[in-house]
């Protein structure tokens, strides 16, 4: 199968997919990552690991729509089974959505249905919470809303941070994320309707 990873950043979900890649346990390559920031640590991941590094840089497109448009040109040029987004930090318009129904994933770091949207760690502290975690769901138009397929939560200690929970999570993520996309690889992970279907092994 064939993935094409969207990032916007450092990229260390990228790089759990790429290893998964290189050690057999995902039977799957990347055939592209794509940026939307120009020289990004996951761009130079991409780079070690032999696999194209593309810039395509919002901020010379004309609104959303035509940075959607020509974003959804370069993915298919790279004729993805699953597109996966792995801290990919843009909304995106209904009709790029649509195109990639059912086969496209993204991981949110908190337990959604809490804290779509950003500063999620910072929001699960403020609310007293005292676990939070990653989700990972098929991407439909509402943000953040789509069908969780998987979640991992990990414990809120008393001294903690935005930047120390986020760490803890991200460890979570790291895990979560290879694993989801090793199901969707292998078959058994469907969207049917609004519901993300899990088939046994
Ligand atoms: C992760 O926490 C992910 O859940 C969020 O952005 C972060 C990306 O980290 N959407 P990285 O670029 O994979 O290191």
């Amino acid at each position: 199968k064939n993935i094409v990873v969207l990032i916007s950043g450092s990229g260390s979900n990228l790089q759990t997919i790429l290893d998964g890649c290189a050690d057999g346990t995902l039977d799957a390559r990347v055939t592209a990552v794509i940026s939307n920031r120009p020289g990004v640590m996951g761009l130079q991941r991409a780079e070690r690991a032999g696999v194209p590094a593309l810039t395509l840089d919002h901020t010379l497109f004309e609104g959303r729509r035509a940075f959607d448009t020509a974003l959804a040109e370069l993915i298919d040029r790279h004729e993805p089974d699953l597109v996966v987004l792995a801290g990919f930090m843009r909304i995106l318009t209904d009709e790029f959505v649509r195109h990639y129904q059912g086969r496209m994933l993204n991981i949110h770091p908190s337990l959604l249905p809490k804290y779509a949207g950003l500063h999620t760690h910072q929001r699960a502290l403020d609310a007293g919470d005292t676990e939070a975690g990653a989700t990972v769901h098929f991407v439909t138009p509402e943000l953040d809303g789509g069908p969780p397929v998987a979640q991992m939560s990990v414990p809120i200690e008393a001294d903690d941070d935005a930047a120390s929970l986020a760490k803890r999570v991200l460890g979570q993520e790291h895990r979560l994320y290879p694993e989801v996309i090793r199901w969707f690889v292998n078959g058994r992970l469907t969207l049917r309707g609004d519901t993300a279907w899990l088939d046994d092994a």
